[in-house]
């Protein structure tokens, strides 16, 4: 399974160094009107299993789960809940530093309960899906819910704020002051390179990402989300999946980093273009992990379930599986959206686009 990556990663040569980790995260982050004066009232999250908090395990037949054990060992009470992490993971880091009492929970399980759903889907909800991508027919084998269909999704919720407050300028008020966080692209790289005859040459993939992702940002503006938070596809290359599988020997595969970085660039300069306020930028963190390479659960050719092996020294490891980060290393990436300046982050850092003191 690759049901997506993680947002950090590393070139040191020597795995087994006690070594200064770069972590190299590729964020664009943009506000496309003001920013937010207060922290945002509602936040909508989209993507992959980098923000997934356990949408799959309401799709019967989803084979892109992680609601089993050894995943959330170290969440409350050791429970797995569908994240793919040992603990807490980007959503919720970014949650936290929101000083949201919780992540946003999934739209699925929400959907649940129809008298809490009217007030809850006014504080947010999380649409992310291990697996999915940006084109319709990333993770369709494993019945990941696509950015398309989990946008269909927001756009019903948008309807049900309409039926609550009555009008479409009070939705579109509430609307404006909530934060879009989205995370996606990996899964349709690795699908695409994976192939081994993909159906489309790399110019005509890397074209057709593009204009899919450039109109899902705008279908997303144009059913009223004005303040963004755009996390572009790290350097995949580098997973433990990626060093075994595609390469064999260890060294991070480079077609796969290449497509990335080339994919993070242009989503920088299309929402630049598309807001003109957007840079792409690079946040490097000297962060010691013992371990960059291995997975902690699992390795690089097998999951993480409860009859893998797994380390106890968690907080070192950067990748918990063979493709996700570590609670630890999510933190980390949350604390950097939030924290860091520019030209680290631009144009702005999440405490600044957001109005919120850490
Ligand atoms: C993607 O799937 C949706 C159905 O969920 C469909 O409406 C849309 O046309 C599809 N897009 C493409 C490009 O095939
Ligand atoms: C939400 O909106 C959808 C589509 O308009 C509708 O089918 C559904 O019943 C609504 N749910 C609630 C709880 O109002
Ligand atoms: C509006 O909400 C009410 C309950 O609050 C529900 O019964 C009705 O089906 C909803 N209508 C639409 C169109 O969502
Ligand atoms: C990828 O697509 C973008 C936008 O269409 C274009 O600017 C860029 O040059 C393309 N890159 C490659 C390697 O084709
Ligand atoms: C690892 O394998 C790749 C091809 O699969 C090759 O290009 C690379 O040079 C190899 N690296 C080492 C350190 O052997
Ligand atoms: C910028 O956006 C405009 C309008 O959406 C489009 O016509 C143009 O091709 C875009 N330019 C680039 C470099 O993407
Ligand atoms: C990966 O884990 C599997 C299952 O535990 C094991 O059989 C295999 O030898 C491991 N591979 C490596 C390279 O450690
Ligand atoms: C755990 O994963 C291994 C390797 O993929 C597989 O052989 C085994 O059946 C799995 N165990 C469970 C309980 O799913
Ligand atoms: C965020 O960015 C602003 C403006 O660039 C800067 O003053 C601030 O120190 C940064 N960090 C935090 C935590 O706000």
């Amino acid at each position: 399974m690759f049901d997506s990556v993680l947002n950090s990663h590393c070139h040191m040569a020597n795995r087994y160094d006690s070594c200064f980790l770069c972590v190299f995260m590729s964020i664009a982050v943009t506000s496309l009107l003001l920013c937010a004066e207060a922290p945002p009232a509602a936040v909508y999250i989209f993507g992959d299993s980098t923000l997934d908090v356990g949408t799959n395990d309401f799709i019967p037949g989803c084979l892109a789960r992680a609601d089993f054990y050894f995943n959330g060992i170290d969440f409350p009470h050791s429970k797995p809940t569908g994240r793919f992490s040992n603990g807490l993971n980007t959503a919720d880091q970014i949650a936290v530093l929101l000083g949201l009492t919780k992540s946003p929970p999934p739209f699925l399980y929400l959907l649940n309960d129809p008298s809490t759903f009217q007030e809850n889907i006014l504080q947010g909800a999380n649409f992310a899906s291990g697996g999915s991508g940006i084109l319709n027919h990333t993770g369709q084998v494993k019945m990941a819910i696509s950015l398309e269909d989990q946008i269909k999704q927001f756009s019903t919720v948008r309807s049900n704020i309409t039926n609550k407050t009555g009008n479409e300028e009070a939705t579109g008020r509430i609307l404006s002051k909530a934060f879009f966080l989205i995370s996606i692209g990996s899964n349709d790289i690795l699908e695409y390179l994976l192939n081994p005859a993909p159906p489309m040459s790399v110019l005509e993939f890397n074209a057709t990402l593009l204009s899919t992702y450039a109109y899902h940002i705008k279908t997303l503006y144009e059913l009223g989300a004005r303040t963004f938070g755009v996390l572009t596809v790290p350097p995949i290359g580098c997973t433990p999946f990626a060093r075994a599988v595609f390469t064999g020997n260890d060294s991070c595969f480079k077609p796969a980093q290449e497509l990335a970085a080339e994919f993070s660039l242009n989503v920088a300069i299309l929402l630049d273009n598309f807001s003109s306020q957007v840079q792409d930028m690079n946040i490097r963190w000297q962060i010691r992990f013992k371990n960059i390479a291995a997975a902690c659960c699992g390795n690089g050719t097998y999951d993480c379930n409860q009859t893998a092996s797994f380390c106890s020294n968690r907080d070192e490891y950067l990748f918990w599986d063979r493709f996700h980060p570590t609670q630890r290393a999510s933190e980390l990436a949350a604390l950097t959206l939030f924290g860091a300046s520019e030209p680290l982050v631009a144009p702005m850092n999440f405490s600044r686009l957001l109005g919120v003191n850490l």
